[in-house]
This record gives structure tokens, sequence and C-alpha cells, in this order.
């Protein structure tokens, strides 16, 4: 068995069915660059320890980057015989620095702490590279909140007409969660930076090699503390596949409000040509896929995780085969969102909202009931009367088949004395609106204040 890692206590072979069920290089060669990076910091703290003399540290780490260079070129592959990147890497690095000198290199180390080290330095690379993707799509919403400053919307609860929003009050509610996303990463790294080299199979290393070294050299903040912990744990994988459906979900809420949208009902947006597509028999459609295709990729995103949890579920201590089944997943999630993040933040700055439309229906619906209340309950009357009367005169007003503002002062006044004409103020979506200029409402000013705070915690993110 040419390359293999093991084989010195076997007679026979493995069988084919087995070696089929156990290689992972179709999936794991994608790691290759990490292993050979961890190769490299691990040959240093085997010269550190006096077990490579200077010229084997520098024959080794030439090969180490002869290897690394046919990697990315592509002139060095996995081998159909290889088990996994590890071991392809292994016979790699024996065929330029010799059996003799290569042979060396994996003395102190596993198999079981290379594999949870090289994925937290891929994860913690691919957390990075999303986190871009999710502040670009924060900057989209941004971009069209803030040209569209003073735009009305009907504010939904239930999907029914509740009060009126501004829509960049309403874009930017999109824009929060996104961050918290981002945020989320930041802190999810302070745990990922934590490197599992030097944990050997499970119980650590007895040839002196210092583990904060190797540690420091791949980028990490420091190294583990419990060896078993550090080959049996997948909890930052996990942490990092919940974030990623977590993400998935929010541009998901996002794209079904765009689906919604763009309906001929809503009429509330227009696609730019660029991110809609077209039906192959119907000549007249244009269809929001990329909102489709998030929404649906929210579902994939929420399965990695869930596969993920259900692999780590009553897995006994410490490293078990199992563990294989660790990388697939959160791949799959970084893949998947690396994919998906660029698709919809440019349809999201592509959106042409149509406002008037918007705004004529912004209060509608009798969504300046709560405006009548609130402006009643300021006249002294106690909420629970005023919910009531303007029940009532909404009631009145269905009746006749209009709307709030469609009520003649009489009608106002058979409803309450306290219902005078001077309630029309609060009447118009601007009314409303502008009542609303506490931190956090959808004033006008509330927002602009709520965009600067954004924009002050996407600049520290
Ligand atoms: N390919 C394995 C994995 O992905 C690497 C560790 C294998 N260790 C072992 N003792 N068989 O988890």
């Amino acid at each position: 068995n040419e390359g293999a890692l093991w084989g010195g206590r076997f007679a026979a072979g493995p069988a084919d069915a087995l070696a089929a069920l156990s290689k992972s290089t179709h999936f794991d060669w994608r790691l290759a660059r990490y292993d050979i990076a961890g190769s490299k910091a691990h040959a240093k703290v085997l010269h550190s320890a006096g077990l490579l003399d200077e010229q084997e540290l520098t024959d080794m780490l030439a090969a180490l980057e002869q290897l690394d260079q046919d990697v990315q070129s592509g002139a060095y592959v996995a081998a159909e015989s290889d088990e996994d990147v590890h071991g392809s890497l292994e016979r790699g690095l024996l065929e330029r620095a010799g059996e003799q000198l290569g042979g060396k290199l994996r003395a102190g180390r596993s198999r079981n702490d290379q594999i949870a080290t090289l994925g937290r330095m891929f994860l913690r690379d691919h957390a990075r590279l999303i986190a871009a993707g999710v502040i670009e799509t924060i900057d989209a919403l941004i971009m069209q909140a803030e040209a569209h400053p003073n735009a009305a919307m009907p504010g939904r609860t239930h999907l029914q007409h509740a009060q009126p929003v501004l829509l960049s009050h309403h874009l930017l509610a999109h824009a929060w969660p996104l961050l918290r996303n981002v945020q989320r990463f930041m802190d999810w790294d302070k745990r990922a930076a934590v490197s599992p080299y030097g944990s050997g199979a499970l119980a650590g290393s007895s040839l002196g090699l210092n583990p904060e070294a190797v540690a420091a050299d791949l980028g990490f903040d420091s190294a583990c503390h419990n060896s078993i912990d550090g080959t049996a744990a997948r909890d930052v994988f996990a942490e990092f596949a919940w974030v990623a459906a977590q993400i998935g979900v929010d541009l998901s809420r996002i794209s079904e409000e765009i689906i919604f949208w763009a309906t001929k009902e809503a009429s509330f947006i227009t696609l730019h040509d660029a991110y809609s597509t077209g039906s192959s028999i119907m000549p007249q459609k244009k269809n929001p896929d990329v909102a489709e295709l998030a929404r649906g990729k929210a579902g994939r995103l929420i399965g990695d995780l869930t596969g993920l949890l259900a692999t780590l579920k009553g897995l006994p201590l410490a490293y078990n085969r199992d563990l294989q089944e660790d990388k697939e997943p959160v791949f799959d999630a970084a893949d998947t969102l690396e994919l998906l993040l660029p698709a919809v933040s440019g349809m999201i700055a592509t959106l042409t909202f149509h406002t008037e439309r918007m705004a004529e229906l912004a209060p509608q619906g009798f969504a300046l009931a709560t405006d009548v209340a609130e402006w009643l309950v300021r006249q002294g009357v106690p909420f629970r009367v005023a919910h009531e009367l303007s029940g009532e005169a909404v009631q009145k007003a269905e009746a006749k088949g209009g709307d709030l503002w469609d009520l003649t002062d009489e009608e106002f006044a058979e409803i309450s004395e306290h219902l005078t004409p001077q309630v029309r103020g609060v009447l118009t979506t601007e009314g409303s609106l502008n009542s609303r200029s506490a931190q956090g409402g959808t004033a006008p000013s509330a927002v602009a204040q709520q965009l600067q705070e954004l924009k002050k915690q996407l600049e520290q993110a």
C-alpha cells in the first residue's frame, strides 16, 4: 500500500470497499496548503527539540516549499491510492526530501491534531471572506436606505398593514442582524484561534515539542490546554456552521420580502435585469431567482449545521473516525455563502423602489389607528379607552367602505367627544412617522441617528 501512513501491524492490505469508504482526498485536498504550512511549523519545533539538525531543517523546509508550489500549480495531486490529504502529502514529501529525511516529519504529531488544526485554519480564513460578503450586503442595504431617506411604506405584522414606516428603517432592520453575524464571526474567532497542534493522537507528545511555537507560526493566538479536547472537540466547527446558517436564514428573510415586493400585487420594486431570470415558455416572465435561491440555500445551510451536530452527538472522547464527516458540511456552508452573498448584495444594490406606490399604501388598511389612540392618550384619555374608541372609528370607516380619514367631523364626534377635528393632525403618514422620534423609532430623525450608529459599529467590524 504505497504511501499509506500505517500498515506495519497488518498482514493484509485494506479491502477495496474499505479503501473507498475511508478515502477523503476528494474533499480534504483543499486543506493541502494548510497541511503544508502545519508541516513547516512542525519541522521547526522538531528542530528546536533537537530532533532535526540545522541542515535537515533547511532541506525539509525546502522540500515542503517545493511541494507547496507543486500543489499550487497542480503538478502534484492526490493519487487514487492516497487515503487522505495528510497521507498524500507525506508521499509527496518523501518524493522530494527522500525517505530518510521525509520519514522524520511525522514524529510527535498525528492526523488527529493535524486535521483539527487545519480545519480551524480553513474556517478562520473563510469566516473572514464570508464576513466581507456580509458587509457588502449591509453596504447595499445602507446605500438603498440613504437613497430613499423619506420614503414611506406599509409596516406589517402578521403580513397585515400595521403602521407606516420609513423604507430606510425597514431596510436597516435587515442590516442589523447581518451586522450581528459579522460580530458573531469576530467573537467566534477568539475560540477558533486556539491551535490543537501538539495534541498528538489524544494525549500530547513526549518529544519536547512546543505547541505554542506551532500555534504562533500558524497565526493562532495560543495552543490548546487539553490535548483530548484539542483532537475531539468540533464545537468550533458547529459554531461556524450555525453562524453560516443564521446568515442563510437572514438572507432568506430579506429574499422572501423581495419576492413579495416584486409581485404584480405589491409592485414595490423592479429587479434589475442583471439579477432576474426569464422563463423558457412564458416570454413575459421576469423572475426573482436570486432571492429564491437564497431562500432555498438557507435550507441547505441549516442542513449543514444539523448534519454536523448529529454527527457529533454521542461521540465518546477522543478522536473517532466519525469526525471525518465534519468537513463536508462546513466546506459546503462556506462555498454556499461565498457563492450566494455576491448575488444577493448585487440584487439589493440594483433594486428600483417604486416609492410612490409604497407611500400610497403606507397609511392604508387603517394603519393610522394606533396614531389616533395615542393622540387620544395625549388628550388625557386612558389607553384602554382610547384603543376602544379608535377601534370604533375603524369599524365605522370600514362600514363606509373608506379609511379613517374618510370619516367626517360629525362621525368622529358621534364616537366620542374626545375625537375633535384636531385628530386629523395625526391622520397622515408624515405625522405618524415624525411622531415616532425616540431612539429606534421610524421618524426620519431617529433613522438618521440609527444609520450613524450602524455605520459606527460597521467600522469596528
Ligand atoms: N481523514 C481523517 C479525518 O478527516 C484524518 C484523521 C484520521 N485519523 C485516524 N486516526 N484515522 O478526520
